[in-house]
């Protein structure tokens, strides 16, 4: 091998790159914390695009490129970073996801990521335990859209009827299955992907507080088999994206077992309240769940894309993916007794070592501290909701279930219009005080933040407040 080839797998070079990388990282830490530096150093995307050309001569100060990267991205760890539900990852997850980097232990089979392939068997029945699938499992994956789908590719092969991952959809009846209306997009992503089409996501209305009514389930379902459709499942959010809505788990789940229908649980951001005592209770039902995806990139504090897709029995996966592959697998009768081969059993061939930074951070801080981290982000929204509620300018969507809180401006007659949310949103963006989102409610356009940067102050959410209106006063 050329000399400069190898030359760039010197250790020192690399240790004393990494050192100088961790300065970087924990002085970024430290001036985001101290609200020393914008949330977002908004520009505009043609803007950004010519900030950052290719320059393939080599030769560059690595140190010099990435010292730019800190600077000109979205600082999550600002702790008026209130906007989509990425956490702040906990440095020390940071740190493993260095490790897993460099040692690339690909898992699609044990003996690439006997470790991590261990640790995530473990990892993962210790969640479905927390949910209390008592005899639960399942996999890590590149985040909740891929989880969503693995599960859903499992609940169509467990009760479409036919043999549709082998002989292909197009041999039975045309499938679906039922969700809210406030159902993640991933879930109807998954749904289109598998060819059943747009209304292959039946929407099932919702109450005011945008949690699905499950007394509207037959009904929907009747609606879809009058078009000739099969349904095989209900998905219930735990909780719904655009306002943290807890869907009723027991109601979905009886109705399930009623007429053998498999109940999947989207627990990508609300699963975590499973580790608080006082907040478990929004998720009661679960473990009647027969799948549940639960990120662990937003309230577990881990670097993205990390997802847990659990089973209450864990071989319906393996149905879903039935394969050869000589290459790779080893062809067992029941692939279920060669669990530590992963690939049998998602979408992922190579898969990165998802489960350290939450093994690591699991081992180093504990189950409690999570559950404090949790009920502290619920307990500050339920805070700034009634800060909302006090001020005359300013109307709350919905009591918060959880850490999402929706809120819009009123003017001065209590009136409201999308516009103004919209502009004072961006306008706040711009000028790097917070991030900030919105989202679109049957009465019209809210600001919605999550609280999920565990050094966001209460503080923090009163200023928030503070420059909305100021930020509409100048309109
Ligand atoms: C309820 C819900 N499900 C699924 C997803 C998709 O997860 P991911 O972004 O990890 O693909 C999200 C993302 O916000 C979500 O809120």
């Amino acid at each position: 091998m050329v000399d400069h080839v190898v030359a760039a797998f010197d250790p020192e070079t690399f240790r004393a790159r990494g050192r100088a990388v961790v300065d970087l990282l924990a002085d970024h830490l430290a001036r985001a914390g101290e609200r020393a530096l914008p949330v977002l150093p908004w520009r505009e995307p043609g803007e950004a695009l010519g900030a950052w050309p290719i320059d393939d001569r080599g030769g560059a100060d690595p140190l010099g490129i990435l010292a730019r990267a800190i600077d000109e991205s979205n600082h999550l760890h600002h702790p008026r970073y209130v906007g989509h539900q990425v956490t702040s990852p906990l440095p020390l997850a940071a740190l493993a996801e260095l490790v897993a980097a460099l040692l690339n232990n690909g898992m699609a089979v044990y003996e690439m990521g006997p470790a991590s392939t261990a640790m995530e068997r473990n990892l993962v029945a210790w969640m479905a335990g927390r949910l209390g699938l008592a005899r639960g499992d399942g996999v890590l994956t590149h985040g909740g859209s891929a989880g969503n789908l693995t599960a859903l590719l499992a609940m169509r092969q467990a009760c479409a009827g036919f043999d549709a991952w082998g002989r292909g959809a197009h041999e039975g009846p045309p499938l679906a299955l039922l969700a809210s209306e406030q159902t993640h997009y991933s879930v109807k992503r998954s749904v289109q992907i598998m060819g059943w089409g747009e209304r292959g996501a039946v929407p099932v209305p919702v109450d005011d507080r945008f949690r699905l009514v499950p007394g509207s389930l037959a009904g929907a379902q009747r609606a879809a088999e009058a078009e000739g459709r099969r349904v095989v499942g209900v998905v219930a959010s735990a909780e719904s994206t655009a306002t943290g809505a807890f869907d009723p788990i027991h109601p979905i789940a009886d109705y399930c077992e009623a007429r053998g229908l498999w109940p999947h649980v989207d627990g990508a951001h609300g699963a975590s309240l499973a580790l608080s005592d006082r907040h478990r209770a929004r998720l009661e039902g679960i473990e009647r769940a027969d799948s549940v995806v639960w990120d662990l990139h937003k309230m577990m504090l881990a670097p993205a894309l990390a997802t847990a897709c659990l089973f209450k029995d864990g071989a319906r996966s393996y149905e879903a993916f039935a394969q050869e592959a000589s290459y790779l697998f080893s062809g067992h009768a029941r692939p279920e007794d060669e669990w530590y081969d992963g690939a049998a059993r998602t979408i992922e061939c190579t898969k990165r070592m998802i489960v350290l930074g939450t093994y690591l951070a699991l081992a180093t801080h504990g189950a409690r501290f999570f559950g404090d981290y949790v009920a502290g982000t619920c307990d500050l929204a339920a805070r700034f909701a009634a800060e909302v509620q006090s001020r005359r300018d300013f109307e709350l969507a919905v009591e918060p279930e959880c850490n999402i809180v929706c809120f819009r401006l009123l003017g001065p007659d209590g009136d409201a219009d999308d516009q103004t949310q919209s502009r004072v949103r961006a306008r706040i963006n711009a000028s790097g005080a917070f991030y900030l989102v919105q989202t679109r409610l049957p009465r019209g356009v809210f600001l919605r933040v999550t609280i999920i940067n565990p050094r966001t102050t209460e503080e923090d959410l009163d200023a928030l407040l503070d420059a909305v209106a100021a930020e509409a006063a100048r309109a």
